[in-house]
């Protein structure tokens, strides 16, 4: 099986809907592989498995490890791995330096940033030297506390140009596609009209390129489901009705049972 490529996402613009999801572990990852066009190591991991309240805190390293074992699970979709806050907004040498590194470490095929115009440069400078870049615009998570929270961006019709212009500027940089997040759903048509890359959405709108969702909220594993999320399995409450017979087998003594013991 030959694994997907940048060019094969880049021309599924206004083509087949691109499926994509994240995950950040081997084992998830190469059940996702089977249906997904790519595969994103977001920077979500932070408090999807760590447990942390944004993504502002996420080293470098835990994108790596975490990419590490998403790439070993998977032979079909493309990976693409996010550069975590505090790892490419200083310089365009910067970005690169880091980008690299991920690729190197990991072999996955693709970073993601956050930013619109004012990381065009940078995006530009990776693309040339060799780094796919896929780009982040609408809510961006790493900004949390610069917007006081998640916001739903583009409430205000005002406010479009920008986002519109945002996407322009990192389609124009060489971004073989943009992420948008947290908008309008009339504001993302805009976008997706906009530009001649495809569109992921998450939070957005049924008419972007191809659509992204967090794999745990969507299997139910959140214990807060956001209204852009549709939850397509319930496996918390599975998990949980599984690890209390489990519990309450050790206490009765009825785990293990004969087939689980060597004669
Ligand atoms: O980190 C992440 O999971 C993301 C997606 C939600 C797009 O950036
Ligand atoms: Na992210």
């Amino acid at each position: 099986v030959r694994r997907m490529t940048v060019p094969q996402i880049r021309s599924r613009k206004g083509g087949e809907p691109i499926v994509s999801l994240t995950s950040y572990h081997a084992h998830t990852a190469a059940l996702v592989d089977k249906y997904a066009d790519f595969i994103l190591v977001g920077d979500s991991l932070g408090m999807v498995m760590h447990g942390m309240e944004s993504t502002v805190g996420v080293p470098l390293d835990l994108m790596i490890m975490h990419g590490k074992a998403v790439v070993r699970g998977t032979k079909r979709a493309l990976v693409v791995v996010d550069m975590p806050f505090g790892t490419y907004e200083e310089s365009p040498n910067m970005a690169f330096r880091n980008a690299a590194t991920i690729m190197k470490d990991t072999q996955c095929q693709a970073v993601k940033l956050e930013g619109g115009a004012r990381m065009a440069e940078t995006i530009r400078f990776l693309v040339e030297r060799g780094i796919p870049v896929m780009a982040h615009i609408g809510l961006t998570p790493q900004s949390v506390n610069t917007m006081g929270g998640f916001k739903v961006q583009g409430r205000d019709e005002e406010a479009w140009k920008v986002h519109i212009e945002d996407a322009k500027a990192v389609a124009e940089a060489g971004a073989f596609a943009v992420v948008v997040e947290g908008v309008v759903e009339e504001l993302a048509d805009r976008i997706t009209e906009a530009v001649d890359i495809p569109t992921i959405g998450i939070g957005a709108s049924k008419n972007c390129d191809g659509q992204i969702l967090v794999l745990e909220d969507m299997l139910g594993l959140n214990p807060w489901t956001p209204k852009f999320v549709k939850v397509y399995g319930q496996l918390g409450p599975m998990i949980e009705e599984a690890v209390k017979s489990y519990a309450d087998e050790v206490k009765t003594r009825a785990f293990p049972g004969p087939d689980q013991v060597y004669k």
